[in-house]
This record gives C-alpha cells, sequence and structure tokens, in this order.
C-alpha cells in the first residue's frame, strides 16, 4: 500500500527534522544508526528495579516546573529526560476533592514553548492547554479552574501545536486524581493499595537516552520503542501484599496499545472507565488499552501464596498491521504476606446511567480512514501533513465544528476503510460509546462507563453520544496517537 513506499524510500530520513529544532540533539547518526532497540520489539528487563509511585500533591496549589533533568528510568547511567521536576521524568499525582479549584502555576524552562492540558478535566477554554496558547520559554501560567466533576483518572500533559508528541514522549506527563463522596463511600482500596500506574514506550540508545527523531514509518504508525516503562521505570517489579488493590491504569504511549493481562490468568475487575466509576464491576482478562484511555481495575493478590510473582503483561491482539504482533511482560508483581482486608467488590458501583441516543440533538460523522489522505497535504508548520479527519489536518485559523455549550450529539468516527488504529479523543466533553461496527463489533467492558477517548480499529465505525460541557470558546479533538495528531489528525470545534 501507500504507506509500505514511504518506508522504503525514506529509510532513516526523519520527515520533520529538518523543519522543527529538537530537544535534544545528541543522536547526530540518526534514528537507525546507534539505537539498541528496535521500534516494534519489545525488550524485556529484568525486573528488579523497584516501581515508583510518583509523590501525590494537592492540585489546589501546585508548581509544575518543565525542564530538561535526568531520571533513573533504566539501570545503570541517568537518562536525558524532561521533568516537571528536578531529577525525574514525570510529573507529582495531582489530586484534589470534586467541588474544589485546582490551581496549578506552570513554568517553561525548556527552550521552546511548552503548555498544559489537563485531560479529561472540563476547564475553561483558556485553561485547556490549546495547541496555540502557549507558555514561552521563561514564562510562567497559574492554570486556575474550578473542578465539578466525577471522581476518576486524568492525567495531564503538554499539548502544544506540533510538539505533543516531543514534549511528552521526552518524560512531560503526570497523574491527576479527582475523589468524590460517591466513591469514597465504597471503601476501595486506598493508600498504598491504590497504584497509578502509567504505561509508556521508549526507543532507548546505547547511552540509556531516548530521543524524538520519528522516522517516516514513526510518524505513519506512531512512535513505539522497545522499552517499556511503568511510572518512568522500565522492567519494575512492586511487592503487593497479599489483598485487592486498585490499579489506575493508564496508557501514557504516544502510538502504542496494550492489550493489558495478568501472567497467571487472574481476572481484572474493571471499577472505571476515563470518566470514573462504572455502574457495576466488570470482570475480564484482557483490556485492550491505547494511547489516552484509563481503566480503573480491582486485583486481588489475596489467595496467592507469598512469594508468588505474577505479571502484569501485554497479549498479542489482532485488527493492526503494525502493532499487537508480540506478548511481553511489563510489571512484576511480587506477593508478601499482609493483612487480610476482607474487601469484597461492591455490586454498586455508582449512579452512573446510560443516555439514550434520543437525547441526542446533532448527528456528526468523521471519517478517520485516512485513505488518500498520506502525503497529500502541506502547510503544518511546515512539515507535510499525513493525518486527517474528513480530509483536513489541523489548521489553528479554522473553526471545523459548532457546537453548543451543554449539547447533547451523536458523534460517529468511521474507521471502515482505515488501515491504522486510530484512538480519538474529545477535548470538554465526555461520551459513552453507543455502539461499534465492523471489525471487533462490540461494546467492551472498560467502554462501559463516561469516556474521553475511544480506540476505532481498521474496518470499525464507532458511534459515542457525547456531552458537552458548559464552558464556551475554541477547543479541539483528535487522535491521541500523538505522532498522528502532531501531523495533523486534529480539528477545532468552537462551543457556542
Ligand atoms: Cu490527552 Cu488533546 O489530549
Ligand atoms: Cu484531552
Ligand atoms: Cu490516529
Amino acid at each position: 500500500m501507500k504507506r509500505r513506499k514511504f518506508i522504503q524510500l525514506t529509510g532513516g530520513i526523519t520527515l520533520l527534522g529538518g523543519a522543527v529544532p529538537t530537544m535534544f540533539s545528541a543522536c547526530k547518526k540518526g534514528h537507525m544508526g546507534d539505537m539498541t532497540d528496535v521500534a516494534h520489539e519489545v525488550f524485556e528487563g529484568a525486573f528488579n528495579v523497584a516501581l515508583p509511585v510518583p509523590p501525590v500533591v494537592s492540585a489546589t496549589g501546585a508548581t509544575l516546573t518543565a525542564q530538561k533533568t535526568t531520571a533513573a528510568v533504566f539501570k545503570g547511567k541517568k537518562s536525558d529526560v524532561l521533568g516537571y521536576q528536578q531529577g525525574g521524568i514525570l510529573g507529582p499525582t495531582l489530586r484534589l476533592n470534586a467541588g474544589e479549584q485546582a490551581s496549578v502555576t506552570f513554568k517553561n524552562n525548556l527552550d521552546q514553548p511548552s503548555n498544559v492540558h489537563w485531560h479529561g478535566l472540563l476547564t475553561p477554554a483558556n485553561m485547556d492547554g490549546h495547541p496555540t496558547d502557549v507558555v514561552q520559554p521563561g514564562g510562567s501560567l497559574n492554570y486556575s479552574f474550578p473542578v465539578n466533576q466525577r471522581a476518576g483518572t486524568y492525567w495531564y500533559h503538554p499539548h502544544p501545536d506540533f510538539k505533543t508528541a516531543e514534549h511528552t514522549y521526552l518524560g512531560l506527563a503526570g497523574f491527576f486524581i479527582v475523589d468524590d463522596a460517591e466513591e469514597q463511600a465504597l471503601g476501595l482500596p486506598s493508600g498504598a493499595y491504590d497504584l497509578p500506574l502509567v504505561i509508556q514506550d521508549k526507543h532507548k540508545d546505547s547511552n540509556n537516552n531516548f530521543h524524538y527523531h520519528p522516522t517516516m514509518s514513526d510518524l505513519m504508525n506512531g512512535m513505539t520503542g522497545g522499552s517499556v516503562l511503568v511510572n518512568g521505570v522500565h522492567s519494575p517489579f512492586a511487592e503487593v501484599e497479599s489483598r485487592t488493590y486498585r490499579l489506575r491504569l493508564l496508557n501514557g504511549s504516544n502510538g502504542r496499545i496494550y492489550n493489558l493481562a495478568l501472567s497467571n490468568g487472574a481476572p481484572f475487575t474493571i471499577i472505571g472507565t476515563d470518566g470514573g466509576l462504572l455502574a457495576a464491576p466488570e470482570t475480564v482478562t484482557t483490556i485492550l488499552l491505547a494511547p489516552g484511555e484509563r481503566a480503573d481495575v480491582l486485583v486481588s493478590f489475596a489467595n496467592m501464596a507469598s512469594g508468588a510473582e505474577v505479571f502484569l503483561k501485554s497479549e498479542t491482539f489482532g485488527g493492526s498491521e503494525f502493532q499487537g504482533k508480540q506478548a511481553f511482560n511489563i510489571l512484576k508483581f511480587r506477593v508478601k504476606d499482609g493483612q487480610a482486608d476482607n474487601f469484597n467488590v461492591p455490586a454498586v458501583l455508582s449512579s452512573f446511567s446510560p443516555v439514550p441516543g434520543s437525547q441526542a440533538t446533532k448527528t456528526r460523522s468523521f471519517d478517520i480512514s485516512n485513505d488518500g489522505g498520506h502525503g497529500g497535504h502541506g502547510g503544518h508548520g511546515g512539515g507535510m501533513a499525513v493525518h486527517t479527519i474528513n480530509g483536513k489536518s489541523y489548521d489553528h485559523t479554522r473553526i471545523d465544528e459548532t457546537v453548543n455549550a451543554g449539547a447533547t450529539e451523536i458523534w460517529t468516527f468511521d474507521n471502515t476503510h482505515g488501515i491504522d488504529p486510530h484512538p480519538m479523543h474529545l477535548h470538554s466533553a465526555f461520551f459513552q460509546v453507543l455502539d461499534r461496527t465492523g471489525g471487533r463489533g462490540q461494546v467492551f467492558s472498560h467502554e462501559k462507563g463516561w469516556k474521553d477517548t475511544v480506540l476505532v480499529m481498521p474496518g470499525e465505525k464507532v458511534r459515542v453520544i457525547a456531552v458537552f460541557a458548559e464552558n464556551k470558546g475554541v477547543f479541539v479533538f483528535h487522535c491521541h496517537n500523538l505522532e498522528h495528531e502532531d501531523t495533523g489528525m486534529m480539528l477545532q470545534m468552537e462551543v457556542v
């Protein structure tokens, strides 16, 4: 197909490398020359480094300082990374109670403009980290917004036009957890038994560094790396007590999809999705989680013997030309004795209820197949746009859709003729998945709640019913494969 030709023609040449300065320029030999791992294949480590848990900081008064720093990502030499704090990849877990006011000062100590997008938080337009709403090097901005939404696992990452993928890949991201009374009443595992896990893959060189020099293939498929990190560390282990844990799973990767499972075949009890608790728990053994998506699960280690080891892993999966060919371990749990928790999963989790399709006042359809869009368009930031929605690539001067504040609408993402998976993400709205036709042909357990990102595999058409927030202004919606997004697969809506 067209894409194959691109790969053969370009080899190690980067599509955008000439036009846009990259953050670290040490990888002089180019992408293929001195890399120690291969993009699509995963190389497991020894699972003998303890899993770090990002510190929790109140979101009612925090500072994030984007900067170049080093972090212990791999065994041995520290990696050059970007962090929101000195000495670390990633940022703290920001946390607050629903009803509180978030106030986070962002300082940009990078040599490029950047910003912060609060993924899953319904903020005013000027607080959303719109791609053109950036903080210049040396500058700062106080992000302040009320959080009036359900408890859940949200996150933050940069969103500058054309640079979202690079800044996020090099280390800028973090969790944003919202608590509320409805969730607290359930007595779910908390404290050390409530583990946020962000899964990301990096392409490391022989100096333990990762660079952002995507090849044409990376831009077409999404950047994938041979080293899978959890909470910023490659191949970690976690000691767990023989009891129930809450795992807040976030796929924070640029392009890789994980088919998450436990190596002993034990189930995940899904309790929440992108937008908080499900109505009732769902039990599954695999979760196909795409970039940007979250799954809030309970895992019981209660009847495992002390010393038992079980891996969080990714199983193979079909439906994609490039992904899912390999099974690999991600994180090792080692069970130790602990106090029994006598925890029973509540039969009813929340007051979530489905929005009937009849409530929608408008229907819109988006062709995300990208057939014919490859390589055809110029203009985005001086590079070549290769991904589109409805045949259009991102243009910050153009409003693509106008939506009424608070509206309920049905949006269809149509990948019927596509060959790439696309996790589609809306800002300033949550949606429910109505149906999926073609491809996998069903709505999955981890999609049965409020979502802000939904995976549309090749051959699929997914209909969602979205409820837009009351905030007016210009917001984006896009594919959360960050290479697709940065190469144009993003449009603008004005909420009026
Ligand atoms: Cu997490 Cu516009 O994205
Ligand atoms: Cu978002
Ligand atoms: Cu995409």
